[in-house]
């Protein structure tokens, strides 16, 4: 729904931040908290440049008791009452899980938590969570359809499926309550006009960030993990998308969620899976560049291959995936060329 106030919460990170450009398009208000563990306020800046809009920025960590509360009844008492909260906000590393549970547990269940129970208190009963394709664990069928069987291989995984597992039965208890969770499958590239993109803190776990930290020169080749996996080419096979579609599809999301009560999961994804070459050589080809590569032995807990089926978000939400690899290729370079340390160093463009 156009016009329709909306919190975000870790709004100033990589998804958050091309979600806020989306939304801003399709005519919704975003009011974002964030307590800048990973996102940065300079993304959030140049969204409002990219926009030509301004966009209320709070400082604050959603487990701070009082801090949901105080954004949610302020809004309202301003005669601008949100509509739904889109939560964003949480920890994202599958590795940095396994090593600090307890972190994981804390921001991204807690979180919730907290999150849920100032939405009650404060009457917001609309809600759009970012969950993750690793719900699923080891594929016992592909593609991935929401009903196949949600067994996590990690604390990571375990705790987003946590969360959408409060959401059910919060829906089910509360006849008015309305929450749609998202599971992402692997989101990549950046905004066209390279103003936003990603930018990893530390080395990037991901493949993508990795291959254009190389493609710039930060490092001098790219690991590639397993070269004996059951794929055609031997490496592992992702469904990738395009973050400007993931941020789309959170926009009709909204919509959705403000029209029905209940709870309702739903895959983002093309529904075509890429192997880690065919990603790499993409990559060389649109940008012509070349990556240097080191075959390195499997990384413990991969999955072989998975990609997803988006029928559900197409009948539910009428999305679709519309920009290819190659599109991913062109602006995440875009992006990681014109900011080669992404927003920690660089100046504001101009
Ligand atoms: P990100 O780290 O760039 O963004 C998360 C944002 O949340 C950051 O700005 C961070 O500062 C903020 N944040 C974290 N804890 C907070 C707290 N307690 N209070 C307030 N703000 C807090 O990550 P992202 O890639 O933009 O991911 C966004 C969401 O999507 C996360 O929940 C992540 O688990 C999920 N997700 C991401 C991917 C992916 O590949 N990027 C895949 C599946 C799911
Ligand atoms: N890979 C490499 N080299 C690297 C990094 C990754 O070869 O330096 C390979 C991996 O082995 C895998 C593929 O590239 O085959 C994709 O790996 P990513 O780490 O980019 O993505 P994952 O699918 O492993 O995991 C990501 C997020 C999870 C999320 C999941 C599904 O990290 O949080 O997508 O959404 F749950």
């Amino acid at each position: 729904m156009a016009d329709m106030r909306v919190l975000v919460t870790g709004g100033a990170g990589y998804i958050g931040a091309h979600t806020l450009v989306a939304m801003l398009a399709a005519g919704q208000r975003p009011l974002v908290l964030d307590n800048f563990s990973n996102g940065s306020a300079e993304a959030v800046r140049r969204v409002e440049r990219l926009c030509s809009a301004s966009i209320p920025l709070i400082e604050g960590d959603i487990r701070q008791p009082g801090v949901v509360q105080a954004v949610l009844a302020q809004a309202a008492a301003g005669g601008d009452p949100v509509r739904a909260v889109l939560h964003l906000a949480g920890c994202k590393a599958v590795g940095e899980s396994v090593a600090d549970p307890l972190k994981y547990y804390d921001n991204n269940v807690a979180g919730s938590l907290a999150l849920l129970h100032a939405m009650r208190e404060t009457g917001v009963a609309r809600l759009v969570f970012s969950s993750s394709a690793t719900v699923y664990g080891e594929p016992q069928s592909l593609p991935f359809t929401e009903a196949h069987p949600l067994a996590p291989a990690n604390p990571y995984g375990r705790t987003k499926l946590m969360v959408e597992q409060m959401l059910r039965d919060l829906c089910a208890a509360q006849a008015g309550f309305g929450a749609v969770t998202l599971r992402y499958f692997n989101p990549i590239g950046a905004h066209p006009s390279g103003q936003i993109g990603e930018s990893p803190r530390d080395v990037p776990n991901n493949l993508f960030p990795f291959i254009t930290q190389v493609a710039v020169g930060r490092r001098p080749f790219l690991n590639v993990f397993g070269d004996d996996y059951a794929t055609a080419d031997g490496t592992g096979v992702r469904d990738y998308l395009h973050v400007m579609d993931l941020a789309q599809g959170h926009v009709q999301a909204l919509d959705y969620a403000l029209a029905h009560p209940g709870f309702v999961a739903v895959n983002l994804g093309t529904g075509q899976g890429t192997s880690v070459l065919e990603l790499v050589q993409a990559f060389e080809r649109v940008n012509q560049c070349r990556i240097p590569l080191r075959t390195q032995p499997r990384r413990p807990g991969d999955i072989e291959r998975m990609w997803a089926d988006p029928a559900l978000a197409a009948s539910l939400l009428g999305w679709r995936s519309r920009r290819g690899v190659d599109a991913m290729c062109a602006d995440g370079w875009r992006w990681q060329q014109g900011n080669p340390r992404g927003y920690e160093t660089d100046p504001p463009a101009a």
